[in-house]
C-alpha cells in the first residue's frame, strides 16, 4: 500500500514538476528538427537547411545552410561569396569553412585576369560566428610599385603566386581576426590576410601550399548559449517565475 502511494507520488512529481517545466515550444521544436543531410554533412540545430525562400524553424538566424549540388554553404550572404561548409563540430561549437571562391582568382575564366585575394574572409562574417584562435595567417601581396628586393623576399619567406606579376604570399603567425596585415605590411604592396587552419598539430603553415590551405579552410566558433540551447534562457526564466508563484 505504502509502495503504491510512493509510486503514485512519483508519477505525480514527474508530470507536474518535470514535464510542466519543459516549455512546450521546445518539445515541439525537438520533435520537428530531425537532422538533415547535404552531401556528407549532417545538418542539426542550431543549423538548418533552407531551400530558396522557404522558412526553416530549426535553423537559427545566421545558421542557415544552403545546399547546392550536395555542397553545403553558409547561407547568409551573396551567392558568389558564400563560404562552403566542410564540417560542423557540434561538440565544441565550431565549424570548418572554406572561402573556395578565392581560389577562382588564381585560375580565372579567360576574360578575367589572374588576381590575388583583395577582401577579408572574416569581414564577411559577423555574429553569430567568430574567428578561432587556431587559425593561421596567409598574407597575399600585390606589389604595385616595384618588386621587393631579394633580401626582403628571402627574409620574409615570400613565395610567388600563380599570378606572378609581383604578387607574393607568406605565412604570418596566428590570424588575429581583423584581416589586417597585422604588422606584415610591405612598402609599395597591398596586403590581404586570409585565415587558414593548416595542420593544427604543427601550428605552422607553408605558404607554398596556399591553394591547398585555402581549400582546406579555417575554423569559426559560435557561442553555445546562443546556438545550441536557444531555449535555455527561457527555461531559467520560467523556473524562476514558477518559484515565485
Ligand atoms: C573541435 O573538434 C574538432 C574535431 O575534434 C577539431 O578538429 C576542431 O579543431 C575543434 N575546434 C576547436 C575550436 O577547437
Ligand atoms: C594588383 O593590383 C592592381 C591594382 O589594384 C590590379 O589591377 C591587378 O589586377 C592586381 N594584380 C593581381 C595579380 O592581383
Ligand atoms: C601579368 O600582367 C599582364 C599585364 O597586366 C598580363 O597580361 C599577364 O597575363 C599577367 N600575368 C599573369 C601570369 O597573370
Ligand atoms: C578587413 O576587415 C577589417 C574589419 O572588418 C578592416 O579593419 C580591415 O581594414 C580589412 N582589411 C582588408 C585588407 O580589407
Ligand atoms: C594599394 O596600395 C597602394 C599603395 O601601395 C595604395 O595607394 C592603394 O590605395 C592600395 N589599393 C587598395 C585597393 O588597397
Ligand atoms: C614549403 O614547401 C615547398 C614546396 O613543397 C618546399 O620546397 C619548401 O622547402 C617548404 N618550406 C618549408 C619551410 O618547409
Amino acid at each position: 500500500m505504502a509502495r503504491a502511494l510512493l509510486l503514485l507520488y512519483f508519477f505525480f512529481f514527474f508530470f507536474v514538476v518535470v514535464v510542466s517545466r519543459v516549455p512546450a515550444p521546445l518539445l515541439l521544436a525537438a520533435a520537428a528538427c530531425v537532422p538533415e543531410r547535404c552531401g556528407n554533412l549532417i545538418v542539426s540545430p542550431p543549423f538548418g537547411l533552407v531551400d530558396g525562400s522557404e522558412e526553416n524553424k530549426c535553423g537559427l538566424m545566421g545558421f542557415q545552410v544552403h545546399c547546392t549540388d550536395k555542397i553545403p554553404y553558409l547561407g547568409f550572404y551573396g551567392r558568389e561569396y558564400r563560404l562552403q561548409i566542410l564540417g560542423i563540430f557540434y561538440g565544441n561549437f565550431s565549424l570548418l569553412v572554406s572561402d573556395a571562391h578565392k581560389l577562382v582568382g588564381f585560375n580565372p575564366p579567360s576574360e578575367r585576369g589572374c588576381h590575388v585575394p583583395t577582401a577579408n574572409s572574416t569581414s564577411k562574417l559577423g555574429l553569430p560566428f567568430s574567428n578561432s584562435p587556431l587559425n593561421q595567417n596567409l598574407i597575399f601581396y600585390n606589389c604595385t610599385k616595384a618588386p621587393p628586393p631579394p633580401e626582403t623576399v628571402s627574409r620574409d619567406g615570400l613565395v610567388d603566386t600563380a599570378c606572378r606579376n609581383n604578387t607574393f604570399v607568406r605565412a604570418g603567425g596566428p590570424y588575429n581576426g581583423d584581416g589586417g596585415g597585422g604588422g606584415y605590411e610591405l612598402e609599395g604592396c597591398n596586403s590581404t590576410a586570409v585565415p587558414v587552419l593548416g595542420k593544427s598539430d604543427s601550428g605552422k603553415v607553408n605558404a607554398s601550399d596556399y591553394l591547398e590551405l585555402i581549400r582546406d579552410g579555417f575554423l569559426l566558433t559560435w557561442q553555445p548559449t546562443q546556438g545550441s540551447q536557444p531555449d535555455a534562457a527561457d527555461n531559467v526564466e520560467r523556473s524562476a517565475t514558477e518559484v515565485q508563484v
